[in-house]
């Protein structure tokens, strides 16, 4: 498929196919790994303004970058305009050219607290978070999702807010609040978006082939797509949608991404965290019951990469 330049606030990207930000997933060996296979940007998962403000040490391990990635990208989440630009300015998110606003996540913690997905129910603090964002001088961009309900969309209203609020960019992801990740994304409702700003719109949801890449694309016209679990079992999937040549070696991305975090984190915390990462991989492998029971349990990255070798070697 033909993928185009995409250019985010005077930033040139050579590409449009975008890894989205996972909680629990995309830390920085992970992102390096999509980035070498196809992607044109990706972005931490979300981290709380508050946590960095009250220098919570766990919220700002989540903020390690690599030299892979030439354009940085943070995504943060909040509600109050000081403290996210104050979250902007500071050391914390020094290194990262683009800061992205979620306002799509759904999970009750956050919207109960009127973060993520609640802000879709308040356009005007919307607004005053991003232009509050934007005075810090970064390149902001928004994620969010059609609405809360179904039978409530505020795609449009909410791209146009965010376009005169100063984001430089807008990742839609087509479904409501109330539908989490399941359910049909609404193809109408990003290209209404689309329809609706000036500024790049990316089309989020579904995506895990190339054909659904070129169907997002083409059923609303949108400038980029951003992959989420697409990427999680298959992040070959930036390769095949960009055609670029490569040569699939499941215990190699492993391997890589267990080296690269042992750099910087904890034997044990590595292994635990790969868990998630290599269950996406084991499903669907045939064989090796045991070893895969193990790479679930283990708790040194030694262990784990013998296990891994029985099954994927
Ligand atoms: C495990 C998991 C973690 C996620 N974490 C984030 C996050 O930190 N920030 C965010 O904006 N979206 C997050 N999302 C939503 C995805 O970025 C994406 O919008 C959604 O999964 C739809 O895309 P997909 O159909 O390609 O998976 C998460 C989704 C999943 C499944």
């Amino acid at each position: 498929m033909e993928t185009k330049p995409l250019n985010v606030g005077g930033i040139g990207l050579k590409g449009n196919i975008l890894l989205a930000p996972l909680a629990g997933f995309t830390d920085y060996a992970f992102r390096g790994i999509c980035l070498d296979l196809g992607a044109s940007l990706s972005f931490t998962e979300m981290v709380s303004c508050k946590g960095l403000m009250y220098k919570n040490e766990n919220t700002a391990i989540l903020l390690k970058t690599s030299p892979a990635e030439k354009v940085k990208a943070a995504q943060i989440f909040g509600n109050d305009p000081a403290i996210m630009r104050a979250a902007c300015e500071s050391e914390y998110l020094a290194p990262f050219d683009i800061i992205d606003i979620n306002m799509g996540c759904p999970v009750p913690k956050l919207f109960s607290n009127g973060e993520g997905s609640a802000l879709l129910l308040d356009i005007p603090l919307a607004e005053k978070i991003i232009s509050e964002c934007r005075k810090s001088g970064k390149i902001i961009t928004v994620k969010f999702r059609t609405g809360v309900t179904a039978d409530k969309p505020v795609t449009a209203e909410f791209a146009r807010a965010c376009e005169g609020a100063g984001a430089s960019m807008i990742t839609v992801h087509g479904r409501p609040r109330s539908a989490y990740y399941s359910g049909e994304v609404n193809f109408k409702e990003i290209a209404a978006a689309k329809n609706a700003v000036n500024i790049p719109v990316i089309g989020n949801g579904g995506i895990f082939t190339p054909e659904d890449a070129a169907r997002m694309f083409s059923l609303t016209g949108c400038d980029g797509v951003m992959i989420a679990r697409g990427a999680l079992h298959n992040p070959y999937v930036f390769s095949e949608i960009t055609e670029k040549p490569f040569v699939k070696d499941i215990k190699g991305l492993l391997f890589r991404q267990i080296n690269e975090l042992k750099k910087i984190y904890p034997d044990g915390w590595v292994a635990r965290n790969m868990r998630k990462q290599a269950a996406c991989y084991l499903k669907g492998v045939k064989g090796g019951k045991q070893a895969k029971v193990r790479i679930l349990s283990c708790d040194t990255t030694d262990g784990m990469k013998a296990a891994i070798d029985e099954v994927f070697g």
